[in-house]
């Protein structure tokens, strides 16, 4: 292992973002020459016309790619930084560029497949037609039986059908601003939101099948109710999609006058078409939560002119999707991943978008490779936790089918060379190029990325900065840290893109010191070039302009490739009457990246149990969701803390890791160091949960988790 090399920077903070890693620098992979020869991206001139050079207006060749009711007259306006406008004075409404048009020119073309989980129930095609019928029913339906207008926000909780995009291009095209909770959050989780973006009506669906059980999910309807009523916000419809015609999945019961059944509303809109709503390039389309260092997520607003002119121009060039691929996205709906590249970008292009309501493994390794065969997909695109997992349950299986991708993607989280590889040799049968795209809920998307037939690949990097988006990497002092220098720092995006999101709902001043105050030039100054986006990730540039994604540099879990709040998961612990006090940490784990254990002390005059441990893991549960689920929870007698009584989650961050837990002199109680490593490690080895040896880049992580 090469030794560590000095960070250059000054003072205690700029070795904390500068850490030297090192890895092996792997070689490139050609993209296949039967790729290259159909790519959208085959000529090198699309770089010359995305160089800086030509920065804002490269990004008219993305906004060409759909139709506008009005000319925009001001591509970039930077007057009100770092809230900036993309596209301004033109007017387009999203719904419209996803079903209308592809209707009217290619009516009978598919627009998604629905995949059920069940494999005795056979998959759905709809075709743009019919998406176009049912999104203006729909539509006729929020405006004219639930009274929704222009502006309004909705919560949407809904699960993998296709029910979820008609929901949200039916809003599009009336201007209603959606907001769609990951199906998998609880209903409190779901009722902050609702509060937080305050929605008066919340659409969702009474069940879906998962692991081949119906999920009752009805149930959660009436917890986000109560939730958000408890911060003040009152609900007044509640849509219930169902699941299978005429059945209704949940024990729950319906509310009268409050609970209404989409297919009874729907039965009163047969036939009805709604005029699209011509909006503002820079009117909210929808708002996206996702989680920071306070336990208050964040909703992210995304635009209407900017965010889908960029997934569609990063779906031509990136997916390289073309209208006739059959593009699959295993990620879900309820996550930004699925907002741009399952609906929003595939469907803007006019393809066919496959939607599998359930979970990958399931019944068994052999089920991705299966759906891919039979419905011909050519586009693959998923996490590396999902290749882990269906290399660890199937290593054969992608052998067993004959299905041919000639591309795929991995999203959200670093993936390691040697699970690259088998995504490539195995998954891909050595015939599909790859992206490793690198972006974030706020983005709108992809950020990081190799241009798939015009750049090499390289297992564990993402690439370069995507077309038009230049990113560099500063220390805490604001030095450039120079590409091949070995050094890790901050990596921040010089430039405005169209698909950066616009604000945080209801919290403008947290949106501009969370991403724009660190690196702030000059706060008066209306030039872009004083603003660098922090993207709040450690990351390294190797010589050749590649960059390696090193994870978060704040207190987020990314737990299978989605980022969780350490302060909410706190927040949730504490909820339990006995627990004094609470501290989530990140483990290292072979399938989902990092998963979380939480550690509490109690209240004086409570014992630990079993049972107390288990009524922590349900508070989790009940108020974000089974995804924060901790693995372990540990009841100690006193955290480590500093002499100013700030809880040192490195320290139990290396316990929990079986990682060195370096100097605690200095702390307030470093003799609890040793009682808690003792009697955690002891309770892991025990039940055979020893976690392998850490990279170095894990280490340095551990090492550095909560700060201090
Ligand atoms: C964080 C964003 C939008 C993608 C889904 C997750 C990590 C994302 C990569 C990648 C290494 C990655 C970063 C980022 N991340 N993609 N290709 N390689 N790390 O969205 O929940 O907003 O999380 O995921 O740490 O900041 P998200």
């Amino acid at each position: 292992m090469a030794e560590s090399k000095q960070p250059q920077g000054s003072g205690a903070q700029a070795s904390e973002a500068q850490i030297a890693v090192h890895w092996r620098e792997e070689e490139y992979v050609p993209p296949p020459p039967k790729f290259v020869e159909q790519a959208n991206a085959k000529d090198p001139a699309i770089f010359d016309r995305f160089s800086e050079e030509h920065f804002p207006d490269c990004f008219k060749e993305y906004a060409d790619l759909l139709v506008w009711d009005e000319p925009w007259h001001t591509t970039l306006d930077t007057s009100k930084p770092p809230f900036w406008k993309w596209f301004v004075g033109g007017k387009l409404n999203a719904s419209y560029n996803c079903v209308d048009r592809h209707a009217e020119a290619r009516p009978d073309k598919t627009a998604i497949i629905f995949v059920p989980e069940l494999e005795s129930d056979e998959h759905v095609a709809i075709s743009y037609s019919e998406l176009h019928r049912r999104v203006n029913e729909f539509a006729a339906v929020l405006r004219d039986s639930v009274g929704l207008k222009t502006g309004d926000r909705v919560t949407l909780h809904m699960p993998m059908v296709p029910e979820l995009p008609v929901t949200m291009l039916a809003c599009a095209r009336l201007g209603v601003i959606h907001s769609q909770v990951f199906g998998g959050f609880s209903g409190t989780a779901c009722g902050h939101r609702i509060a937080d973006s305050g929605s008066r009506v919340l659409i969702t669906m009474d069940g879906y099948y998962r692991s081949g059980q119906m999920q009752d999910h009805k149930a959660k309807a009436d917890e986000a109710l109560e939730a958000a009523r408890q911060e003040g916000q009152e609900v007044d419809k509640v849509l219930v999609w169902r699941r299978r015609d005429g059945q209704y999945a949940s024990k729950t019961p319906m509310a009268d006058g409050r609970d209404f059944f989409v297919d009874g509303l729907l039965s009163e809109h047969r036939g009805a078409t709604v005029e699209p709503v011509s909006m503002p390039s820079e009117a909210p389309l929808f708002l996206m939560y996702t989680s920071g260092t306070t336990g208050r997520p964040k909703g992210c607003v995304h635009s209407t002119g900017g965010y889908l002119s960029y997934v569609a121009g990063t779906s031509k060039y990136y997916q390289d999707i073309h209208p006739d691929d059959v593009y699959w996205c295993m990620a879900d709906i309820g996550w930004i991943t699925g907002h741009s590249y399952i609906v929003y970008g595939p469907l803007a292009l006019g393809t066919t978008t496959v939607i599998y309501e359930g979970v990958p493994n399931y019944p068994d390794g052999g089920r991705p490779w299966r759906v891919a065969e039979t419905l011909g997909v050519n586009i693959f695109h998923t996490s590396p936790t999902a290749i882990r997992m269906l290399r660890k349950v199937g290593p054969e299986e992608p052998k067993k089918y004959d299905y041919h991708f000639k591309h795929m993607t991995t999203v959200g989280e670093p993936i390691e060379p040697e699970v690259w590889r088998w995504y490539h040799s195995e998954v891909g049968k050595g015939k599909a190029a790859i992206v490793d795209t690198w972006w974030q809920t706020e983005n709108g998307g992809f950020l990081g990325s190799t241009l798939p037939a015009l750049q090499p690949m390289k297992p564990g990097s993402c690439g370069p900065g995507v077309l038009g988006v230049y990113p560099v990497i500063y220390d805490e002092d604001a030095n450039e840290v120079p590409a091949g220098s070995g050094n890790a720092g901050n990596i921040c995006i010089r430039n405005p893109w169209p698909g950066i999101f616009q604000g945080i709902w209801g919290q403008p001043d947290r949106f501009v010191a969370t991403y724009y105050r660190k690196y702030n030039k000059d706060p008066d100054s209306t030039d872009w070039h004083d603003w660098p986006y922090f993207a709040g990730d450690g990351a390294l540039q190797a010589a050749d302009g590649y960059f390696r994604i090193l994870g978060r540099v704040d207190d987020v879990i990314n737990v299978a490739g989605h980022r969780l709040g350490t302060k909410e998961i706190e927040s949730a612990a504490l909820t339990v009457p006995e627990v004094a006090e609470a501290a989530a940490v990140p483990v290292i784990d072979d399938i989902r990246g990092r998963v979380v254990e939480v550690y509490v002390s109690l209240k004086p005059g409570f014992e630990p149990s079993k049972a107390l441990e288990k009524k922590v893991s349900a508070a989790i549960d009940t108020q974000i969701g089974k995804i924060a689920r901790p693995k372990n929870v540990w009841i100690v007698p006193d955290m480590p803390k500093t002499r100013s009584g700030k809880i040192m989650r490195r320290v139990i961050a290396s316990i929990s890791n079986f990682a060195d837990v370096g100097d605690v002199t200095t702390l307030a109680n470093p003799e609890i160091v040793d009682s808690i490593r003792h009697y955690v490690q002891s309770s892991k080895v025990a039940r055979d949960d020893v976690p392998r040896e850490l990279t170095e880049a894990e280490f340095e992580e551990i090492k550095k988790f909560g700060g201090e």
